[in-house]
Protein backbone atom coordinates (compact mmCIF):
# COMPACT_ATOMS: atom_id res chain seq x y z
CA UNK A 1 0.00 0.00 0.00
CA UNK A 2 1.02 3.49 -0.68
CA UNK A 3 1.97 6.05 1.83
CA UNK A 4 -1.35 7.82 0.74
CA UNK A 5 -3.56 5.18 0.73
CA UNK A 6 -2.06 4.16 4.16
CA UNK A 7 -3.22 7.56 5.45
CA UNK A 8 -6.44 8.03 3.60
CA UNK A 9 -7.01 4.57 5.64
CA UNK A 10 -5.58 5.44 8.78
CA UNK A 11 -3.24 2.86 8.49
CA UNK A 12 -0.36 5.00 8.43
CA UNK A 13 1.88 4.78 11.77
CA UNK A 14 2.76 8.09 13.17
CA UNK A 15 5.72 9.64 15.34
CA UNK A 16 5.16 12.47 17.42
CA UNK A 17 8.84 13.87 18.22
CA UNK A 18 8.54 16.45 21.16
CA UNK A 19 5.34 15.93 23.93
CA UNK A 20 5.00 19.37 24.90
CA UNK A 21 2.43 22.44 24.86
CA UNK A 22 2.39 21.47 21.05
CA UNK A 23 3.24 17.89 20.30
CA UNK A 24 1.29 16.63 23.08
CA UNK A 25 -2.25 17.73 22.23
CA UNK A 26 -1.39 17.01 18.61
CA UNK A 27 -0.81 13.13 19.28
CA UNK A 28 -3.85 12.57 21.11
CA UNK A 29 -5.72 14.40 18.04
CA UNK A 30 -3.98 11.63 15.78
CA UNK A 31 -4.41 9.03 17.87
CA UNK A 32 -8.28 10.11 18.76
CA UNK A 33 -9.03 10.45 15.25
CA UNK A 34 -7.85 6.78 14.30
CA UNK A 35 -4.03 6.37 14.12
CA UNK A 36 -2.17 4.97 15.77
CA UNK A 37 0.80 7.08 17.80
CA UNK A 38 4.77 7.04 18.84
CA UNK A 39 4.95 10.02 20.99
CA UNK A 40 8.67 10.24 21.76
CA UNK A 41 10.16 12.58 24.46
CA UNK A 42 13.76 12.69 26.31
CA UNK A 43 12.22 14.02 29.22
CA UNK A 44 11.95 10.69 31.03
CA UNK A 45 9.54 12.61 33.66
CA UNK A 46 7.02 14.14 30.79
CA UNK A 47 6.94 10.15 29.62
CA UNK A 48 6.37 8.84 33.13
CA UNK A 49 3.50 11.24 33.72
CA UNK A 50 2.42 10.46 30.46
CA UNK A 51 2.20 6.55 31.06
CA UNK A 52 0.70 7.18 34.52
CA UNK A 53 -2.31 9.03 32.54
CA UNK A 54 -1.26 12.66 34.18
CA UNK A 55 -1.49 15.36 32.03
CA UNK A 56 0.96 18.29 32.51
CA UNK A 57 -1.28 20.89 29.94
CA UNK A 58 -3.92 22.49 30.59
CA UNK A 59 -5.27 21.78 27.34
CA UNK A 60 -4.90 18.05 27.49
CA UNK A 61 -7.05 16.32 29.86
CA UNK A 62 -5.70 13.52 32.33
CA UNK A 63 -8.89 11.11 31.42
CA UNK A 64 -8.38 11.52 27.70
CA UNK A 65 -4.72 10.72 27.96
CA UNK A 66 -5.74 7.87 30.34
CA UNK A 67 -8.31 6.79 28.18
CA UNK A 68 -5.77 6.67 24.66
CA UNK A 69 -2.03 5.23 26.47
CA UNK A 70 -1.52 2.30 26.14
CA UNK A 71 0.61 0.75 28.83
CA UNK A 72 1.93 -2.85 29.74
CA UNK A 73 -0.65 -4.13 31.23
CA UNK A 74 -3.11 -2.00 29.17
CA UNK A 75 -3.21 -2.68 25.30
CA UNK A 76 -5.35 0.42 24.12
CA UNK A 77 -2.96 0.23 20.91
CA UNK A 78 -3.34 3.54 19.35
CA UNK A 79 -0.58 6.01 22.00
CA UNK A 80 2.57 4.38 23.15
CA UNK A 81 5.13 6.46 24.60
CA UNK A 82 8.90 6.57 24.99
CA UNK A 83 11.93 8.40 25.56
CA UNK A 84 13.60 6.61 22.20
CA UNK A 85 13.29 6.72 18.63
CA UNK A 86 12.53 3.08 18.06
CA UNK A 87 9.16 3.81 16.68
CA UNK A 88 10.88 5.89 13.74
CA UNK A 89 12.33 2.31 12.12
CA UNK A 90 8.34 1.84 11.62
CA UNK A 91 6.58 4.73 11.03
CA UNK A 92 5.44 6.40 8.07
CA UNK A 93 4.66 10.29 8.87
CA UNK A 94 7.13 11.81 11.92
CA UNK A 95 6.05 15.04 13.12
CA UNK A 96 8.55 17.16 14.78
CA UNK A 97 7.60 19.26 17.36
CA UNK A 98 10.84 20.36 19.46
CA UNK A 99 11.59 23.21 21.41
CA UNK A 100 13.17 26.21 19.10
CA UNK A 101 14.53 28.73 22.12
CA UNK A 102 16.64 31.80 21.64
CA UNK A 103 20.88 31.91 22.98
CA UNK A 104 21.56 34.38 25.31
CA UNK A 105 22.73 36.91 22.14
CA UNK A 106 19.00 36.33 20.64
CA UNK A 107 20.38 34.04 17.96
CA UNK A 108 18.06 30.90 16.89
CA UNK A 109 19.14 27.64 19.18
CA UNK A 110 17.72 24.65 16.15
CA UNK A 111 20.18 22.34 18.44
CA UNK A 112 16.63 20.41 19.23
CA UNK A 113 15.58 20.10 16.22
CA UNK A 114 18.90 19.35 15.02
CA UNK A 115 19.55 16.75 17.11
CA UNK A 116 15.23 15.22 16.00
CA UNK A 117 16.62 15.00 12.69
CA UNK A 118 20.06 13.23 12.68
CA UNK A 119 18.10 10.72 15.98
CA UNK A 120 15.54 10.22 12.55
CA UNK A 121 18.10 9.87 9.89
CA UNK A 122 19.39 7.02 11.44
CA UNK A 123 16.33 4.81 11.60
CA UNK A 124 14.81 6.63 8.36
CA UNK A 125 12.58 3.77 6.64
CA UNK A 126 11.81 4.37 2.75
CA UNK A 127 8.58 6.48 2.07
CA UNK A 128 8.34 7.95 5.29
CA UNK A 129 6.84 11.53 5.27
CA UNK A 130 8.95 13.98 7.91
CA UNK A 131 6.73 17.34 9.09
CA UNK A 132 8.53 19.71 10.92
CA UNK A 133 6.37 21.45 12.77
CA UNK A 134 8.33 23.71 15.19
CA UNK A 135 8.94 27.75 14.77
CA UNK A 136 12.00 28.02 12.95
CA UNK A 137 13.12 31.05 10.29
CA UNK A 138 12.57 30.84 6.73
CA UNK A 139 15.01 28.12 5.18
CA UNK A 140 15.58 25.91 8.06
CA UNK A 141 13.24 22.83 6.53
CA UNK A 142 15.50 23.48 2.89
CA UNK A 143 18.87 23.86 4.58
CA UNK A 144 18.87 21.93 7.95
CA UNK A 145 16.53 19.11 7.47
CA UNK A 146 16.92 17.79 3.66
CA UNK A 147 20.31 17.66 3.69
CA UNK A 148 20.83 15.37 6.93
CA UNK A 149 17.48 13.13 5.56
CA UNK A 150 18.93 12.62 2.19
CA UNK A 151 22.03 11.65 3.11
CA UNK A 152 20.47 9.48 6.18
CA UNK A 153 22.06 6.09 6.68
CA UNK A 154 24.84 7.11 4.07
CA UNK A 155 22.55 6.40 1.09
CA UNK A 156 21.36 8.89 -1.55
CA UNK A 157 18.02 9.70 -0.98
CA UNK A 158 15.63 11.65 -2.98
CA UNK A 159 12.87 14.32 -1.65
CA UNK A 160 9.49 13.23 -3.21
CA UNK A 161 10.57 10.21 -3.96
CA UNK A 162 12.02 8.03 -1.54
CA UNK A 163 10.88 10.22 1.31
CA UNK A 164 8.85 13.41 1.94
CA UNK A 165 9.51 16.54 3.59
CA UNK A 166 7.65 19.26 4.88
CA UNK A 167 6.77 21.95 7.38
CA UNK A 168 3.66 23.19 8.78
CA UNK A 169 3.45 25.82 11.51
CA UNK A 170 1.64 24.81 14.87
CA UNK A 171 -1.29 27.60 15.55
CA UNK A 172 -2.46 26.14 18.62
CA UNK A 173 -3.05 28.70 21.37
CA UNK A 174 -2.92 27.37 24.87
CA UNK A 175 -5.85 27.64 26.59
CA UNK A 176 -8.07 29.04 24.25
CA UNK A 177 -11.20 26.24 24.17
CA UNK A 178 -13.10 27.36 20.91
CA UNK A 179 -10.07 27.01 18.53
CA UNK A 180 -9.14 23.49 18.43
CA UNK A 181 -6.44 21.82 16.30
CA UNK A 182 -9.90 20.76 13.87
CA UNK A 183 -10.81 24.00 13.10
CA UNK A 184 -8.11 25.84 12.90
CA UNK A 185 -6.70 26.18 9.54
CA UNK A 186 -3.63 24.26 9.15
CA UNK A 187 -1.14 26.31 6.74
CA UNK A 188 1.21 23.43 4.89
CA UNK A 189 4.25 23.04 2.62
CA UNK A 190 6.23 19.85 0.77
CA UNK A 191 9.93 20.68 -0.56
CA UNK A 192 8.62 18.91 -3.92
CA UNK A 193 5.16 19.07 -5.35
CA UNK A 194 4.39 15.34 -4.17
CA UNK A 195 5.61 16.04 -0.98
CA UNK A 196 2.90 19.21 -0.68
CA UNK A 197 0.08 16.55 -1.96
CA UNK A 198 1.00 14.38 0.51
CA UNK A 199 1.60 16.71 3.53
CA UNK A 200 -2.30 18.40 2.70
CA UNK A 201 -3.64 14.57 2.12
CA UNK A 202 -2.37 13.90 5.48
CA UNK A 203 -3.49 16.68 7.53
CA UNK A 204 -6.71 16.74 5.72
CA UNK A 205 -7.48 13.73 7.89
CA UNK A 206 -7.53 15.78 10.94
CA UNK A 207 -8.08 19.45 10.08
CA UNK A 208 -11.31 21.28 8.37
CA UNK A 209 -9.03 23.55 6.31
CA UNK A 210 -5.46 22.71 5.44
CA UNK A 211 -3.66 26.04 2.87
CA UNK A 212 -1.37 24.84 0.70
CA UNK A 213 1.63 27.10 -0.07
CA UNK A 214 4.71 27.27 -2.54
CA UNK A 215 7.32 26.65 -0.52
CA UNK A 216 8.61 25.51 2.84
CA UNK A 217 10.28 29.03 3.53
CA UNK A 218 7.14 30.74 2.88
CA UNK A 219 5.46 28.54 5.09
CA UNK A 220 7.80 29.09 8.12
CA UNK A 221 7.52 32.92 7.02
CA UNK A 222 3.85 32.64 7.57
CA UNK A 223 4.14 31.81 10.91
CA UNK A 224 6.86 34.28 12.32
CA UNK A 225 4.33 36.73 10.13
CA UNK A 226 1.44 36.07 12.36
CA UNK A 227 3.70 36.07 15.83
CA UNK A 228 5.73 39.33 14.72
CA UNK A 229 2.09 41.05 13.81
CA UNK A 230 0.92 40.27 17.69
CA UNK A 231 4.12 41.27 18.77
CA UNK A 232 4.32 44.79 17.01
CA UNK A 233 0.11 45.16 17.68
CA UNK A 234 0.90 44.33 21.16
CA UNK A 235 4.18 47.31 21.53
CA UNK A 236 2.63 49.53 19.89
CA UNK A 237 -0.80 49.15 22.60
CA UNK A 238 1.77 49.20 25.10
CA UNK A 239 2.99 52.81 23.72
CA UNK A 240 -0.41 54.09 23.07
CA UNK A 241 -0.81 53.00 26.97
CA UNK A 242 2.42 54.89 27.91
CA UNK A 243 1.34 58.29 26.17
CA UNK A 244 -2.17 58.16 27.26
CA UNK A 245 -0.66 57.83 31.12
CA UNK A 246 0.65 60.50 30.56
CA UNK A 247 -2.31 62.47 29.13
CA UNK A 248 -4.36 61.30 31.49
CA UNK A 249 -6.28 59.11 29.61
CA UNK A 250 -7.40 56.04 30.41
CA UNK A 251 -6.53 53.92 27.61
CA UNK A 252 -8.69 50.78 27.93
CA UNK A 253 -12.08 53.11 27.60
CA UNK A 254 -10.10 54.02 24.19
CA UNK A 255 -9.40 50.74 22.72
CA UNK A 256 -12.91 49.97 23.77
CA UNK A 257 -14.11 52.47 22.00
CA UNK A 258 -11.87 52.40 18.61
CA UNK A 259 -13.52 48.55 18.53
CA UNK A 260 -17.17 49.71 17.96
CA UNK A 261 -15.46 50.29 14.89
CA UNK A 262 -16.36 46.91 12.65
CA UNK A 263 -13.43 47.74 9.91
CA UNK A 264 -10.22 48.43 9.68
CA UNK A 265 -9.39 48.18 13.59
CA UNK A 266 -8.56 45.36 16.06
CA UNK A 267 -7.93 45.40 19.78
CA UNK A 268 -4.30 44.59 21.45
CA UNK A 269 -4.26 45.25 25.09
CA UNK A 270 -1.25 46.47 27.07
CA UNK A 271 0.27 44.66 29.91
CA UNK A 272 3.62 43.73 31.93
CA UNK A 273 4.97 42.93 29.02
CA UNK A 274 4.83 39.67 27.14
CA UNK A 275 5.70 36.46 27.08
CA UNK A 276 5.38 32.57 26.37
CA UNK A 277 7.45 30.63 24.08
CA UNK A 278 6.55 32.23 21.31
CA UNK A 279 5.30 36.15 20.69
CA UNK A 280 8.81 37.40 22.71
CA UNK A 281 11.19 34.81 20.81
CA UNK A 282 9.80 34.15 17.23
CA UNK A 283 10.46 38.09 15.97
CA UNK A 284 13.62 37.46 16.45
CA UNK A 285 14.38 34.11 14.77
CA UNK A 286 13.87 36.31 11.34
CA UNK A 287 15.99 39.00 12.86
CA UNK A 288 18.62 37.09 12.94
CA UNK A 289 17.77 35.47 10.12
CA UNK A 290 17.82 38.75 8.07
CA UNK A 291 21.30 40.28 9.68
CA UNK A 292 22.82 37.45 7.70
CA UNK A 293 21.84 39.14 4.89
CA UNK A 294 22.66 42.71 6.21
CA UNK A 295 19.08 43.71 6.65
CA UNK A 296 18.19 45.21 9.65
CA UNK A 297 14.41 44.26 10.68
CA UNK A 298 13.48 47.82 12.30
CA UNK A 299 9.49 46.83 13.28
CA UNK A 300 10.98 43.81 15.01
CA UNK A 301 13.54 45.59 17.10
CA UNK A 302 11.22 48.59 18.17
CA UNK A 303 8.08 46.64 18.96
CA UNK A 304 10.78 44.07 21.20
CA UNK A 305 12.14 47.13 23.15
CA UNK A 306 8.51 48.68 23.66
CA UNK A 307 7.43 45.23 25.00
CA UNK A 308 10.66 44.72 27.17
CA UNK A 309 10.74 47.85 28.84
CA UNK A 310 6.75 47.39 30.44
CA UNK A 311 8.25 45.61 33.71
CA UNK A 312 10.68 48.27 34.31
CA UNK A 313 7.52 51.53 33.68
CA UNK A 314 5.59 48.82 36.64
CA UNK A 315 8.21 48.74 39.13
CA UNK A 316 8.22 52.82 38.44
CA UNK A 317 4.33 52.72 38.94
CA UNK A 318 5.07 50.72 41.83
CA UNK A 319 7.60 53.64 43.10
CA UNK A 320 5.41 56.30 42.35
CA UNK A 321 2.49 54.31 44.16
CA UNK A 322 4.65 53.76 47.23
CA UNK A 323 5.83 57.20 47.96
CA UNK A 324 2.33 58.29 48.18
CA UNK A 325 2.28 56.68 51.45
CA UNK A 326 6.02 57.62 52.84
CA UNK A 327 7.19 54.16 51.64
CA UNK A 328 9.74 53.07 49.11
CA UNK A 329 9.85 49.20 47.55
CA UNK A 330 13.23 48.48 50.08
CA UNK A 331 11.44 46.95 52.33
CA UNK A 332 8.04 47.06 51.38
CA UNK A 333 5.89 43.49 51.18
CA UNK A 334 4.64 43.68 47.28
CA UNK A 335 2.76 40.61 46.52
CA UNK A 336 2.35 39.61 42.91
CA UNK A 337 -1.12 37.96 41.79
CA UNK A 338 -0.13 35.74 38.73
CA UNK A 339 3.17 34.85 37.55
CA UNK A 340 1.91 32.46 34.29
CA UNK A 341 2.35 34.84 31.05
CA UNK A 342 -1.06 34.26 30.28
CA UNK A 343 -4.06 33.89 31.93
CA UNK A 344 -5.88 30.40 32.93
CA UNK A 345 -2.29 28.88 31.93
CA UNK A 346 0.28 27.08 34.14
CA UNK A 347 3.30 28.48 31.71
CA UNK A 348 5.86 30.85 32.95
CA UNK A 349 7.75 31.17 30.41
CA UNK A 350 9.30 34.24 28.94
CA UNK A 351 6.54 35.47 31.56
CA UNK A 352 7.29 39.77 32.66
CA UNK A 353 5.59 38.79 35.82
CA UNK A 354 9.66 36.82 36.57
CA UNK A 355 11.28 39.89 35.43
CA UNK A 356 9.08 42.06 37.94
CA UNK A 357 9.97 40.22 40.90
CA UNK A 358 13.59 40.11 40.26
CA UNK A 359 13.55 44.05 39.69
CA UNK A 360 11.72 44.18 42.98
CA UNK A 361 14.13 41.58 44.84
CA UNK A 362 17.13 43.82 43.89
CA UNK A 363 15.63 46.98 44.84
CA UNK A 364 15.15 45.31 48.46
CA UNK A 365 11.47 44.58 48.63
CA UNK A 366 9.58 41.55 50.20
CA UNK A 367 8.14 39.60 47.70
CA UNK A 368 5.90 37.15 47.21
CA UNK A 369 3.41 35.44 44.48
CA UNK A 370 0.61 34.06 44.27
CA UNK A 371 -0.95 31.90 41.22
CA UNK A 372 -3.36 28.99 41.18
CA UNK A 373 -1.79 27.36 38.49
CA UNK A 374 2.00 27.90 39.17
CA UNK A 375 3.08 26.09 42.52
CA UNK A 376 6.71 26.99 42.10
CA UNK A 377 9.19 29.48 40.25
CA UNK A 378 12.72 30.07 39.98
CA UNK A 379 14.34 33.31 40.90
CA UNK A 380 17.55 34.16 40.72
CA UNK A 381 18.26 30.58 40.88
CA UNK A 382 16.47 29.92 43.87
CA UNK A 383 13.31 28.16 44.29
CA UNK A 384 9.79 29.61 45.57
CA UNK A 385 6.29 29.04 46.09
CA UNK A 386 3.02 30.48 45.78
CA UNK A 387 1.39 31.65 48.80
CA UNK A 388 -1.77 29.35 49.58
CA UNK A 389 -5.50 30.19 48.59
CA UNK A 390 -6.08 30.61 52.34
CA UNK A 391 -2.53 32.67 53.41
CA UNK A 392 -4.19 34.91 50.06
CA UNK A 393 -7.58 35.46 52.06
CA UNK A 394 -6.31 36.38 55.25
CA UNK A 395 -3.17 38.17 54.76
CA UNK A 396 -4.46 40.35 51.44
CA UNK A 397 -4.35 43.83 53.98
CA UNK A 398 -0.89 42.99 54.91
CA UNK A 399 0.42 43.80 52.07
CA UNK A 400 1.58 47.50 50.89
CA UNK A 401 0.77 46.93 47.70
CA UNK A 402 -0.55 43.99 45.34
CA UNK A 403 0.28 43.88 41.84
CA UNK A 404 -1.88 41.72 39.28
CA UNK A 405 0.62 40.89 36.70
CA UNK A 406 -1.98 37.46 35.04
CA UNK A 407 -5.70 37.82 35.38
CA UNK A 408 -6.37 34.04 35.54
CA UNK A 409 -10.53 33.75 35.17
CA UNK A 410 -10.36 32.24 38.78
CA UNK A 411 -9.57 35.45 40.70
CA UNK A 412 -12.57 36.75 42.54
CA UNK A 413 -11.42 40.51 41.92
CA UNK A 414 -14.70 41.66 44.22
CA UNK A 415 -13.68 39.89 47.03
CA UNK A 416 -9.59 41.20 46.70
CA UNK A 417 -10.75 44.40 46.61
CA UNK A 418 -12.79 44.49 49.48
CA UNK A 419 -9.92 43.74 51.31
CA UNK A 420 -7.45 46.08 50.09
CA UNK A 421 -7.22 49.63 48.03
CA UNK A 422 -3.59 48.91 47.59
CA UNK A 423 -3.58 47.52 44.04
CA UNK A 424 -1.41 48.43 40.87
CA UNK A 425 -3.39 46.32 38.04
CA UNK A 426 -1.34 45.79 34.95
CA UNK A 427 -3.90 43.84 33.04
CA UNK A 428 -7.45 45.76 33.78
CA UNK A 429 -8.39 42.81 35.53
CA UNK A 430 -10.53 45.25 37.88
CA UNK A 431 -12.34 46.85 34.88
CA UNK A 432 -16.03 46.05 36.39
CA UNK A 433 -15.04 47.61 39.62
N1 LIG B 1 3.58 26.63 23.04
C1 LIG B 1 2.91 27.19 22.07
O1 LIG B 1 1.88 27.82 22.31
C2 LIG B 1 3.36 27.08 20.62
C3 LIG B 1 2.46 27.45 19.61
C4 LIG B 1 2.85 27.33 18.28
C5 LIG B 1 4.13 26.88 17.99
N2 LIG B 1 5.01 26.54 18.98
C6 LIG B 1 6.32 26.04 18.59
O2 LIG B 1 6.32 24.62 18.70
C7 LIG B 1 7.60 24.14 19.13
C8 LIG B 1 7.44 23.34 20.41
O3 LIG B 1 6.94 24.21 21.42
P1 LIG B 1 6.31 23.68 22.78
O4 LIG B 1 5.69 24.85 23.42
O5 LIG B 1 5.50 22.46 22.52
O6 LIG B 1 7.65 23.27 23.55
P2 LIG B 1 7.75 22.35 24.87
O7 LIG B 1 9.03 22.73 25.52
O8 LIG B 1 6.47 22.44 25.64
O9 LIG B 1 7.84 20.87 24.31
C9 LIG B 1 8.91 20.42 23.54
C10 LIG B 1 9.27 19.02 24.02
O10 LIG B 1 10.31 18.51 23.18
C11 LIG B 1 11.14 17.67 23.98
N3 LIG B 1 12.41 17.49 23.27
C12 LIG B 1 13.45 18.33 23.16
N4 LIG B 1 14.40 17.81 22.38
C13 LIG B 1 13.97 16.59 21.99
C14 LIG B 1 14.49 15.59 21.17
N5 LIG B 1 15.67 15.72 20.55
N6 LIG B 1 13.78 14.45 20.99
C15 LIG B 1 12.58 14.29 21.60
N7 LIG B 1 12.01 15.23 22.38
C16 LIG B 1 12.70 16.37 22.57
C17 LIG B 1 11.22 18.40 25.30
O11 LIG B 1 11.58 17.53 26.35
C18 LIG B 1 9.80 18.95 25.44
O12 LIG B 1 8.97 18.09 26.19
C19 LIG B 1 8.47 25.38 19.29
O13 LIG B 1 9.16 25.61 18.10
C20 LIG B 1 7.45 26.48 19.49
O14 LIG B 1 7.94 27.74 19.08
C21 LIG B 1 4.62 26.61 20.29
Amino acid sequence: MDLKQKILNKQAKISVIGLGYVGLPLAIALSTSGFKVYGIDTDKNKIKSIVSGKSFIEDVKSEDLFNLISTKNNKKNSFEVSPNYSSIEISDVIIICVPTPLTKNKEPDISYIQNAVHSISEKLKLNTMVILESTTYPGTTEEILLPVLQSSNNRNLKAGKDFYLGYSPERIDPGRINQTIHNTPKVVAGITKECSKLIHTFYETIVDKVVTVSTTKTAEMVKILENTFRSTNVALANEIYLICDKLGINVWEVIDAAKSKPFGFMPFYPGPGIGGHCIPIDPHLLEWKLKTLNYNTRFIGLSSEINESMPQHWIEKTQDFLKLNNKSIKNSKILILGVAYKPDVADTRESPSLCIIEKLITKGAKVDYHDPLVKNITIYNNNMKSISNISLEKNLRTYDCIIITTNHSTYDWNKIQEKTSSIIDTRNALKNN
